[in-house]
């Protein structure tokens, strides 16, 4: 093993070596070859994803009586929930599933839609969006939460395979409690699955 060239990078003294032509480096007495070393996972928050998607409700998003259709709230959502995902990821994603959509209030027309997004957990390319759902009666101000509902995206590469996304880092103990609650949800969602594939 032939020392070539001694590197001072972060106060620890780098050396790099071949050996039959591999490169290897030597930290801090320990030898490890290139092949072998990985790059830390990046780690992101979640308000650096965070988004709200909001719209006006017209006559074209309700029924006869006025009620804006499940449908578009839900559409809504499944967009706000993908944008905090891809955001987070810097990667195309599809959804995966959705779960506890509820419709507490109605919506009329002439009603301001908020979906409130962000992220609760990050397994390794799965990630659950919490959205809640928001309107507003423009001339008074008054808002009714009017939904909510948890969405699960998968970051996929250029050949459609699921990939690795950033870790996700929490600030406050609320955040922490809520991911402790996904990873629960998550971990049902995947049991679920299997018993469906083996049914
Ligand atoms: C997303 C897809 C490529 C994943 O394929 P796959 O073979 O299940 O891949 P994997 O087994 O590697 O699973 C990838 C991740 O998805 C998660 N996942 C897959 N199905 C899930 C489900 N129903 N609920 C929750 N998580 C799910 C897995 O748990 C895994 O999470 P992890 O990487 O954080 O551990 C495939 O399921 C797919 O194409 N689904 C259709 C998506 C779609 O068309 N959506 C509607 C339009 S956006």
């Amino acid at each position: 093993m032939r020392p070539c060239r001694p590197l001072r990078h972060n106060c620890a003294i780098i050396t790099l070596m071949f050996w039959n032509g591999t490169p290897m480096f030597s930290v801090a007495g320990t030898t490890v070859n290139q092949t072998q070393v990985t790059m830390p996972r990046p780690q992101k928050h979640i308000a650096d994803s965070r988004f709200t998607l909001s719209a006006m409700m017209g006559p074209q998003d309700a029924n006869h009586y006025g009620n804006v259709h499940g449908g578009v709230i839900m559409k809504m959502a499944d967009e706000a929930g993908a944008v905090v995902a891809m955001r987070h990821a810097g990667l195309p994603v599809v959804t995966v599933a959705v779960d506890s959509m509820t419709f507490m209030k109605p919506i009329f027309v002439g009603s301001l839609v908020m979906c409130e997004s962000e992220l609760t957990y990050v397994g390794r390319s799965s990630m659950e969006v919490r959205v809640l759902v928001r309107s507003e009666n423009i001339l008074t101000g008054e808002q009714t939460l009017t939904n909510s509902a948890y969405l699960v995206y998968v970051a996929l590469s250029d050949d459609g395979q699921s990939v690795e996304v950033p870790a996700l880092l929490f600030d406050t103990p609320a955040e922490s409690a809520h991911a402790a609650e996904a990873e629960a949800r998550q971990a049902y969602r995947k049991q679920q699955r299997s018993l469906q594939e083996h049914s």
